[in-house]
C-alpha cells in the first residue's frame, strides 16, 4: 500500500511539474496557407560589417603581425628590438628618400657583432595565435645595406619555445620580396615572431607580413577561414560594409576613401582606425588599419557567402558625433559623388572601362553585380537632405537601375527621425536605413513598429540593431539570451512585414575578446578561434528559414505581437513546399501552442523543429562554451490539421513542416 501512494504521489509531482512547463496558450493560433502575404526579400537578412572591435586586422583579415610595414606613426609599434646573449646592434626607422607611393617607413637592422641573437619582435595582435601542424608564409622586402648578414625568423611559443623557423639563404642588394615557410610544431595562443639579423652587418626591412597557408579558400594574404565559415553559414543575403561610423571619420580627411584601398598592398595607405581614440574607456592606441581587406575583398567575401554586396559611402559628412565637418555643396562635393559613381563602375562595368580595368588587374574580370549603394551612415539634418540629393540625381541618371540607401540618423524616433522619413520620402527614397541599440524591453515593445508602416513609401533596411542589456554601448552590455531572444521577438515583425522590411542586420558583426571597443557583438573571437553569441545563432536560424512569402499568424484575427509574451511569423518556402514558423516564447514559463492550419493542402506526417531555450536569460556563449545557448534539432508530428507545439520557458523555435 505505501509503495503505490509513494508511486502516485510521484506521478502526481511529475503531473505538476509539467504543467508549470506547459500551460496550454489560452487562445489558439490560426495559420491561413491561403493568404499569401508579401514576397520576402532574398536580401532580408544579411551582414553589417565594420572594422571595429579588430574586426579586420587582427580579426577577420588572417595577418598574425601588427604594424607589418612601420607605417603606424610610431613605427615601433607591435615592435621589440631583441638584443639578447650578448648581442650588439641596433634599429633604425628609415623613411625612403624617394618615395611614389604610402608606404614611406622601413626599418634598419644594424648589428655590430655576431654573438646572442639580434633583431625585431613582433607581439601581433594581442599576441599571434599559432596552430600545431600548420604552415606559415612569412613575405618580406629587405636589402643588404652593409656586411655579409643574413636574416632569419622564428616563430616562439610559451617559455621561449622555438615552435619554428626559416632561413634566407641570399640577401642580395636590391630590395626584394622574399618569401620563406615556417611550419609550426606547437600550438600557442600568445606567441611571438622574430625576424632576427645573423652575422654583422645592415639589413633595411619592409612589409613583414606573416599568414597562415591555411585561409579562407586558399587565398594568399586571405582571410580567416574560421570566421567566414560563420558569416558563410549564416547564408546571409547581403554583406554591408566598411561600416558604421568608420565610412564618415572623425573628420572629412579621416573618412573611408574606397580607392586607397585597392590594387597593391604598398599603395594601400596605412590609417590611424577611428575606434582608436573614440572611446576613452577603451582606449586602444594600437588599432590602425592596412586595409588589407580594402574593397576589392569585401566584393569577393561577398560574392563567396553569396550575399549581396553593399557598400556605403561618405556623403560628404562627417561623424557628426565627432567633428561634423562637412563639404561645401557644388563642385567641392563633386569628388565624393564621383567616388560612388566611379565605385558602380569598379564593381559592375566590363574590364575595357577605367575603373572595370582595376577590378580585372586585380584577378576578378567578371563583374561583382552592385546592385544597392548606400549615401551617407548616421547623418541627419538638412545638410544630409541636400548632400543625399546631390548624390541621388547623378547616380540615378548614370545606373537606375542601382538602388540607394538612405539614413534616418542614430535614433528609431524623434525629431531628427521624423524630420528625415519626411525629406526623404518627399525625394522618393527607395530604402531608408534605420538604427536601433536599445533595451531587450524595446525590442519586445517594437515587435508591431513596422503594421503601422506607410506600404507605398521608401521600404526600410534595419541596418544596425542590437538589444543593450545594461546601456547603449556600456562596456557591461552582454550577448546574453534575454538579448537574443527579445531580437528574435522584434525580427518576427521585421517578417510579418516584409512588404515593408527590406533588409536587416545586427550590429556590430565582430569583437576581438581582447580589444574590442564595443559591446554587444555578433561573433567574437580570440587569436585562434571564434564563436557565435546567442544572437549570431537567432539571426542564423531566421536567415537560413527565410521562405519566399509570408503568410498571415494570428491569435483572435491579430497578428502575434507579444499577447501572452508570444510573438510569431511564418512563411511559405516555394523551393521546398515547406511552412515556416516562427514562434519565440519570453515568459519564463513553458506552455503548448494549438495552430490551426485553414487553406488547401496536406501536411508530411513529421516536421522538424528547430529550438532555442535556456532557463537562465543571462547565459552567454563564450571561447570555453562556444555553443552554451545553441539551436538544437528534433522531428515533431503534427496534427491532421493543426500543429501542436510544445515551447520551453525562454524558447525561439522555427518548426518547419512540408505541404503539399
Ligand atoms: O555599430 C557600431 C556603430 O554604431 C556604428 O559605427 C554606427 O553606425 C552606430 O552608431
Amino acid at each position: 500500500m505505501k509503495r503505490i501512494t509513494t508511486i502516485l504521489l510521484f506521478f502526481r509531482m511529475i503531473f505538476v511539474f509539467l504543467s508549470a512547463q506547459a500551460q496550454v496558450s489560452q487562445t489558439p493560433l490560426n495559420i491561413d496557407l491561403s493568404a499569401k502575404g508579401a514576397d520576402i526579400q532574398p536580401t532580408m537578412w544579411g551582414l553589417f560589417f565594420e572594422d571595429i572591435n579588430f574586426a579586420a586586422d587582427g580579426g577577420l583579415y588572417a595577418e598574425k603581425l601588427k604594424n607589418y610595414s612601420f607605417e603606424f606613426e610610431n613605427p615601433m609599434m607591435g615592435w621589440n628590438r631583441v638584443e639578447e646573449g650578448g648581442a650588439n646592434g641596433y634599429t633604425y626607422a628609415m623613411n625612403y628618400a624617394v618615395t611614389t607611393g604610402p608606404n614611406k617607413k622601413y626599418m634598419q637592422l644594424q648589428r655590430l657583432n655576431s654573438e646572442g641573437v639580434m633583431g625585431l619582435q613582433n607581439s601581433g595582435f594581442r599576441g599571434i595565435g599559432l596552430l600545431e601542424g600548420e604552415t606559415y608564409r612569412l613575405t618580406f622586402r629587405a636589402r643588404r645595406v652593409s656586411g655579409d648578414s643574413q636574416l632569419s625568423a622564428q616563430l616562439i611559443g610559451q617559455e621561449m619555445a622555438v615552435l619554428g623557423s626559416a632561413v634566407l639563404k641570399q640577401l642580395t642588394g636590391e630590395w626584394s620580396e622574399y618569401e620563406l615557410s615556417i611550419a609550426c610544431s606547437g600550438t600557442a595562443p600568445n606567441a611571438r615572431f622574430r625576424l632576427l639579423i645573423e652575422g654583422e652587418g645592415k639589413i633595411d626591412v619592409d612589409m613583414v607580413s606573416l599568414f597562415p597557408y591555411s585561409t579562407w579558400k586558399d587565398r594568399k594574404r586571405g582571410l580567416r577561414r574560421d570566421i567566414v565559415q560563420l558569416l558563410a553559414d549564416m547564408q546571409p543575403g547581403f554583406l554591408r560594409f566598411p561600416g558604421g561610423c568608420i565610412v564618415e571619420g572623425f573628420d572629412l580627411e579621416n573618412r573611408y576613401q574606397w580607392k586607397k584601398t585597392i590594387g597593391d598592398m604598398a599603395g594601400r595607405e596605412v590609417r590611424i582606425n577611428r575606434w582608436n581614440t573614440e572611446f576613452g574607456h577603451r582606449p586602444t592606441p594600437d588599432y590602425y588599419q592596412s586595409f588589407g581587406i580594402g574593397f576589392f575583398e569585401y566584393f569577393q567575401l561577398a560574392e563567396d557567402i553569396g550575399a549581396a554586396p553593399l557598400p556605403i559611402l561618405s556623403c560628404g559628412l562627417a561623424c557628426q558625433f565627432n567633428s561634423g565637418e562637412m563639404v561645401q555643396m557644388g563642385d567641392d562635393l563633386e569628388p565624393y559623388i564621383q567616388d560612388a559613381v566611379d565605385l558602380i563602375e569598379f564593381a559592375n562595368s566590363p574590364a575595357n572601362t577605367q575603373w572595370g580595368a582595376v577590378r580585372a588587374e586585380m584577378g576578378h574580370p567578371e563583374p561583382f553585380n552592385l546592385r544597392f549603394i548606400g549615401v551617407g551612415n548616421e547623418n541627419w539634418g538638412p545638410q544630409y537632405i541636400e548632400r543625399a540629393k546631390a548624390f541621388a540625381d547623378v547616380i540615378k541618371a548614370q545606373y537606375p537601375d542601382v538602388t540607394i540607401i538612405s539614413t534616418s540618423g542614430p535614433f528609431p524616433e524623434g525629431k531628427e527621425f521624423d524630420y528625415l522619413w519626411g525629406e526623404l520620402k518627399k525625394m522618393n527614397a527607395e530604402i531608408i536605413d534605420e538604427h536601433y541599440y536599445r533595451p531587450p524591453q524595446w525590442f519586445r515593445e517594437n515587435a508591431s513598429r513596422y503594421d503601422k508602416y506607410d506600404r507605398s513609401g521608401p521600404k526600410v533596411f534595419a541596418g544596425e540593431y542590437a538589444a543593450q542589456s545594461v546601456f547603449t554601448v556600456s562596456p557591461d552590455n552582454q550577448n546574453n539570451w534575454n538579448c537574443a531572444l527579445a531580437e528574435a521577438a522584434f525580427m518576427t515583425g521585421l517578417e510579418r512585414n516584409a512588404d515593408v522590411v527590406h533588409m536587416a542586420s545586427y550590429a556590430p558583426l565582430l569583437a576581438h575578446v581582447d580589444a574590442w571597443q564595443w559591446k554587444p557583438d555578433m561573433i567574437w573571437f580570440d587569436n585562434l578561434s571564434a564563436f557565435g553569441t546567442p544572437n549570431y545563432y537567432v539571426q542564423k536560424m531566421f536567415s537560413t528559414n527565410r521562405g519566399s512569402y509570408v503568410v498571415p499568424v494570428t491569435q483572435a484575427n491579430n497578428p502575434l505581437a507579444g499577447q501572452e509574451d508570444l510573438f510569431a511569423s511564418a512563411a511559405v518556402d516555394i523551393a521546398t513546399d515547406e511552412l515556416i514558423v516562427k514562434i519565440v516564447n519570453t515568459s519564463p514559463v513553458g506552455r503548448t501552442v494549438n495552430i490551426s492550419l485553414a487553406g488547401k493542402y496536406k501536411l508530411a506526417s513529421r516536421g522538424t523543429l528547430i529550438e532555442m531555450a535556456s532557463d537562465n536569460a543571462e547565459d552567454v556563449n563564450s571561447i570555453a562554451e562556444p555553443k552554451k545557448i545553441a539551436p538544437k534539432q528534433r522531428e515533431f508530428v503534427p496534427g491532421k490539421k493543426n500543429l501542436l507545439i510544445d515551447l520551453k520557458g525562454q524558447s525561439f523555435v522555427v518548426a518547419k513542416i512540408k505541404i503539399q
